[in-house]
């Protein structure tokens, strides 16, 4: 859960410091506990410094770097050992010949640690990516050549890794990758490798993914892809569509708040030529040589598990049998899977390491798999049967926002897949989801309502129906970005416990759309909340009178429940922005969380 930055410049190509520190800080949402980089020539240098990437800039002496074209990077998410100067990558051997900078787990490093402790080696972090350079010097010892001596380290390796490794004198970077992402990027002035292509988007849009086994050599001119045993093997040169700017802040003080704000257009390029409105059908490119009426699973964690909940509403809803499951609860021992069911991994990464194995285990079981994620090239996308791309774009703040926007509407466009009904109405009110999401934007009083909760102890939602999944969205983004208590839950439930946590000091939004049976219900917890004097926020179309129960409204534009859920989880993301923005909170990087977890 870390970020890579490699990079070989060509003569008179940008400083390696400098390409290697603006790429990190495109990658500081996998991580930002500390960070380091390393150059090899003329000698090798490391500078590293716990802290956000800023602690790392303070340090670096860029005019002494700024020769140097060659250079490595990283920025850390601790696994083993606390975030501190020392256990900062990169990670040298004790001459000082190699340093070497990973991402992942090396599930065999104690033993390959002790054995090495006991040839003498003495180990300064208490990191397991330490032994790899100890590892690279051993070999370098015996004679054999900085590649060879790489390969063989990486042979010893058991876990989760992308390495990236730099030799004292050469102007030469080595990695390698087994299930952590790794990309290469071609420039006209240099050779890129990096965890995510935000890192060198701005010098280059044609890349290489790397695949699990495989190990690259970059020189200024290129790259050299092997697989494990050295063979030469050919990986395709994509071109991505990213615009740079859209990694950048755009004016926006947060990540998050244009984030936010990008939904519309993140849903309109999620339609793009997916909808035939003449037919009143769905095509999905992606997906389609998949054909399946059997049961499906969804497989998720967090936001996105929130997002698989309102898949398997969707589907439930047209007929199909479909649950979802938190990724890292799911097991095949306990969870009838069988070749008639299609599993669909819900990713924004495409990287979570406890979705992965859902997902690798349900293949094993004969299941379809289904990646619906967000990165192109990711392992989930790989992986999986068929990927189906939400085309969110880029999103860098760590609280999901976007991309869960982009996950609901993908999910409803495949279950009208998968039930191949032509239903025009309900593909019109999805069309009409990213412009009613802009008048949610541009009329929100989600502000103002956060202003009158910033001495609040504690937050609860409630919503029946799709509006259960963004009750618990609700409460994970008020939790993430705030530090506040926040627990989201299905309306009738209250009653069942949390009822008891009720109070003058517990804000309790409810999201209530129509005025159909749902509502009518969810309108009964509402009184029942407001009898405890709670103060109550109706996240509401106007439909149903539940506001004469409340304090406060914010209004959505009147819809089908779906498309309510959808514009009510925008009104809810604000809400968080805007507390945690007035509470001066860390917002695009909350503390102890990462974007990508590729941990189990
Ligand atoms: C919360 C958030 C996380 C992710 C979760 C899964 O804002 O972003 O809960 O949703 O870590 O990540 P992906 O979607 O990459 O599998």
């Amino acid at each position: 859960m870390c970020g890579i930055v490699g990079y070989v410049g060509t003569t008179g190509g940008a400083a390696a410091v400098d390409v290697v520190l603006d790429g990190l800080s495109s990658l500081e949402y996998r991580g930002y506990d500390s960070a380091g980089l390393a150059v090899p020539t003329p000698s090798l240098a490391v500078h590293k410094a716990q802290g956000e990437l800023a602690a790392l800039e303070g340090i670096v002496p860029r005019g002494d770097l700024a020769g140097s074209l060659t250079g490595i990077g990283h920025t850390r998410w601790s696994t083993h050992g606390a975030p501190s100067d020392v256990n900062a990558h990169p990670h040298t051997d004790e001459a000082g010949r190699v340093a070497v900078v990973h991402n992942g787990i090396i599930e065999n490093y104690q033993r390959l640690r002790d054995d090495l402790a006991e040839a003498g080696v003495v180990f300064r972090s208490e990191t397991d990516t330490e032994v790899v350079p100890h590892l690279i010097r051993r070999y370098l010892d015996r004679g054999v050549s900085p590649e060879a001596a790489f390969r063989r380290a990486i042979d010893q390796l058991e876990g989760s890794y992308a390495i990236a490794a730099v030799f004292e004198g050469s102007e030469t970077v080595y990695a390698a990758r087994q299930d952590s992402p790794l990309v290469v990027g071609f420039g006209e002035t240099g050779t890129y490798l990096a965890s995510d292509v935000p890192a060198f988007i701005e010098h280059t849009d044609r890349v290489c993914y790397l695949e699990n086994g495989d190990v690259v050599r970059l020189t200024a001119d290129g790259a050299v892809v092997t697989d494990s045993a050295g063979n030469p093997v050919d990986r395709p040169t994509e071109t991505v569509a990213w615009d740079p700017e859209d990694a950048e802040k755009s004016g926006y003080d947060h990540y998050m708040l244009k984030e936010i704000h990008e939904q519309p257009t993140a849903l309109r390029q999620c339609l793009r030529g997916r909808i035939d409105d003449l037919e009143g059908t769905v095509t999905l490119e992606d997906i389609n040589g998949l054909d399946h009426d059997g049961p499906v699973q969804f497989v998720a964690c967090g936001t996105s598990y929130h997002a698989a909940l309102f898949g398997a509403e969707r589907l439930r809803r047209n007929g199909m049998a479909a649950q979802a499951f938190l990724a890292s609860e799911y097991t095949t021992d306990r969870i009838p899977v069988d070749a008639e069911t299609l599993v669909v991994g819900v990713t924004q990464s495409g990287e979570t390491a406890d979705t992965l194995r859902a997902l690798r285990e349900a293949a094993r079981t004969g299941a379809t798999t289904l990646a619906v994620t967000n990165t192109v090239g990711s392992s989930a996308a790989r992986e999986c049967d068929h990927a189906l791309y939400i085309r969110a774009g880029p999103e860098i703040g760590v609280a999901a926002t976007k991309t869960f926007a982009s996950q609901q509407l993908t999910l409803a466009l495949l279950a009208a897949k998968l039930v191949d009904s032509s239903n025009r109405t309900a593909l019109e009110a999805l069309r009409d989801i990213p412009g009613q999401v802009q008048t949610v934007l541009d009329t929100s009083d989600a502000r103002a309502v956060a202003e009158e909760f910033v001495d609040a102890d504690g937050f609860f939602f409630i919503g029946r129906g799709y509006h259960y999944p963004v009750a618990l969205e609700g409460a994970l983004k008020m939790k993430e970005i705030t530090y506040r208590h926040a627990e989201g839950f299905a309306a009738g439930e209250l009653k069942h416990g949390p009822l008891a946590l009720v109070t003058e000091d517990t804000p309790v939004f409810a999201v209530v759309t129509g005025d159909g049976e749902g509502a009518r219900k969810t309108i009964g917890n509402v009184a029942e909340v407001a009898a405890r004097e709670a103060p109550i926020v109706a996240v509401t179309d106007g439909g149903s009178d539940v506001t004469r129960y409340t304090d406060y409204v914010l209004e959505i534009p009147t819809t089908d429940d779906f498309t309510g859920s959808v514009l009510a989880a925008t009104q809810l993301q604000l809400v968080s922005y805007w507390l945690a923005n007035r509470l001066g909170r860390s917002i695009d990087k909350p503390r102890n969380l990462a974007k990508c977890v590729t941990v189990e």
